[in-house]
């Protein structure tokens, strides 16, 4: 259950190897660093008056469990799930449990790539999908959450 109390917060989360944006395949990926995205949510959270915490884990477990520590403690979720977008039932079944707004954020577009990132395990329990704008889908993301939240 969401709060009703206090600043709203939103939980960002992101899957394996995106640790290494910035070097990763910076032709596919761009050249900003994970950190310089967390700090950019960081400081547009002040802003639209949220408050960021931000997740990055390369286990899927590790994801899952951030996502159950959510209930009842996050308003909103920016969630990339990098490879696991494709695979992983547990993130998906771990966002069935949530009664917040989702988005899902993808820097690619998955549906240009190859055919097996075409199916996202989680899209159609997520409230929307940004794929494909590069970093600024995290921005975008965040407002449209703040919109979705206040
Ligand atoms: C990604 C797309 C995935 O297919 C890939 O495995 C990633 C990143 C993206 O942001 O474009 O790691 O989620």
């Amino acid at each position: 259950m969401a709060l009703n109390t206090g600043q709203p917060k939103v939980l960002v989360m992101h899957g394996p190897n995106l640790n290494m944006l910035g070097k990763r395949e910076p032709e596919v990926y761009g050249t900003t660093t994970l950190k310089a995205i967390n700090a950019s949510l960081d400081e547009l959270g002040k802003k639209l008056g949220l408050l960021i915490e931000t997740f990055q884990s390369n286990h899927e477990g590790a994801l899952v469990e951030k996502i159950q520590e959510a209930i009842g403690n996050q308003n909103g979720l920016i969630i990339n799930p990098a490879a696991l977008t494709h695979t992983s039932i547990a993130i998906r079944d771990a966002l069935l449990l949530l009664d917040i707004p989702v988005i899902e954020v993808h820097l690619s577009n998955i549906y240009k790539r190859e055919p097996f990132r075409h199916k996202s395990m989680i899209s159609d329990v997520a409230t929307a999908q940004i794929t494909g704008f590069g970093t600024p889908g995290y921005t975008m993301a965040l407002k449209a959450l703040a919109g979705m939240i206040h």
